[in-house]
């Protein structure tokens, strides 16, 4: 079939043909890789209209709400399947077999432990350093102790990698938040399942044992697969592009957590948190959505929007279920940040800005609900995005090693800046 072709035409005539790309689903790409060679670049900031690479591992339709990892839809996987389930098909494009799952399973339990000196970085800092600041730090810190494994180009390091980092992010968060209250660290459980594992991590002391509710478990497998991946948003364009000069995974993941980090990014469900505890009373909620509308103010509505989903975020749906029920099993059905959250959501959904410009509640307006009446504090809900993202990172750091079109991120610029300058003609002039 011959390949369709866009033409670009500059007012004086000039053209240039320039192929159009289509992938299994989605919207067509204007390739204008080579129009560089022809005196120009284009101009996209924040990649409104621009895609950065091919990849079969998670497809968004945001008209349509629909978010697919490798082909299977989110709400499928979060009924049917666990974290690792998921963690495995991002990396691998298939669901695994049980004989798969159970070797994928006891490879990263093999790995759960982490290196005895990380003890000593844990211990550096302030007591009351922010989790993801400590998780960030130790992560980079892990090519410190793998450098003999990182090959990126070997296919096996890369494997190795990928189940370190799956297997022992978890200790390293739980680690961040047990060191700011000062309790001591606690070690990994092969006997427990991948959240129940962590939830114990954070939750259990020595003289108190965590007890494992099976339905916060199930909310939890739930939170980490919906976080899982999200095709190129910030953070995961940023794993991306670090890797692609051919850095150690343990620094790209730790770069993507510096990006996730960001408030318009995975910090919205702390940021969400923090908006509905300083709102605190029903009475004042018109006040914040009159701000919200204000543009001359920049606040904004937390936990509402999405760049890609300019309709109801799936997720957002899968996890308003898990809120209620989570709420429910513990009792909480009149929490009043619950209640504040739910009349919130009322109110946007019926004004007519957030109306007209399709400003729905996202994944991260219900998951700090959750976390919040889990137990887990504000501090630790970006570093458990950081976990379950951890997987939809990694795969796709791996999977830019597999395709043909491996090349250094470098994007141009439109130099706004001074034209040529002779400084020792500058130099007298100001002597003068
Ligand atoms: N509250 C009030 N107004 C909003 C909000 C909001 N939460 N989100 C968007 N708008 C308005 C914008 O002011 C803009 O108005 P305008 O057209 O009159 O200028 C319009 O809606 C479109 O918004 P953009 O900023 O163009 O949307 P963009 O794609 O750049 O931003 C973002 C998306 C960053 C998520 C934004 O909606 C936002 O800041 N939301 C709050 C933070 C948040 O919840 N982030 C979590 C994202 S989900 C995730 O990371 C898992």
């Amino acid at each position: 079939m011959e390949q369709k072709k866009a033409k670009l035409v500059l007012e004086d005539g000039t053209s240039f043909d320039l192929p159009i790309i289509e992938g299994t689903m989605g919207k067509p790409a204007i390739d204008i890789s080579n129009l560089s060679q022809n005196g120009f670049v284009t101009y996209d900031p924040g990649f409104m209209s621009t895609a950065s690479c091919d990849s079969a591992i998670t497809y968004i339709d945001g008209e349509n709400s629909t978010l697919l990892y490798r082909g299977y839809p989110i709400e499928q996987l979060a009924e049917n399947c666990d974290f690792l389930d998921v963690s495995y098909l991002l990396l691998n494009g298939e669901l695994p077999n049980q004989n798969e799952k159970n070797s994928y399973v006891s490879e990263v339990k093999k790995h759960y432990l982490l290196h005895d000196q990380l003890n000593s970085v844990f211990r550096g800092f302030r007591r009351d350093a922010h989790p993801m600041a400590v998780m960030q730090a130790v992560v980079a810190s892990k090519s410190a102790f793998y450098f003999e494994e990182m090959n990126v180009y070997n296919r096996n390091h890369r494997k190795l990698s990928a189940n370190r980092l799956i297997a022992k992010v978890p200790s390293i968060a739980a680690w961040s938040y047990l060191y700011n209250l000062g309790r001591p660290f606690n070690y990994p459980r092969s006997d427990l399942g991948y959240a129940a594992n962590f939830l114990n991590m954070l939750f259990s002391s020595p003289t108190q044992p965590y007890e494992i509710n099976p339905i916060l478990v199930k909310a939890f497998e739930k939170i980490l697969i919906l976080h899982a991946d999200h095709e190129q948003n910030a953070s995961t364009s940023t794993v991306r592009l670090v890797g692609s000069s051919g850095a150690n995974p343990f620094a790209c993941v730790a770069a993507g957590i510096a990006s996730l980090w960001g408030p318009a990014h995975g910090g919205a469900n702390e940021a969400t948190l923090k908006m509905l505890q300083e709102i605190k009373n029903e009475s004042r909620i018109n006040e914040y959505i009159e701000r919200a509308k204000d543009k001359t103010d920049s606040f904004r509505l937390m936990g509402f929007g999405h760049r890609v989903y300019r309709n109801k975020d799936p997720r957002a749906e899968i996890m308003r279920k898990t809120c209620h029920e989570v709420l429910s099993e513990l009792g909480l059905e009149n929490d009043s940040i619950f209640k504040l959250a739910l009349k919130l959501e009322k109110i946007a959904l019926e004004d007519d800005y957030f109306v007209e410009k399709k400003l729905y509640p996202n994944v991260d307006f219900y998951s700090g609900i959750v976390m919040r009446a889990m137990g887990i504090p504000n501090s630790m809900f970006t570093a458990v995005f950081a976990l379950a993202r951890t997987a939809g990172w990694i795969a796709h750091w791996n999977e830019m090693f597999l395709g043909e079109n491996l090349k250094i991120g470098r994007p141009r610029q439109i130099y706004q800046g001074k034209r040529f300058r002779n400084l020792s003609q500058d130099r007298n002039v100001s002597k003068d």
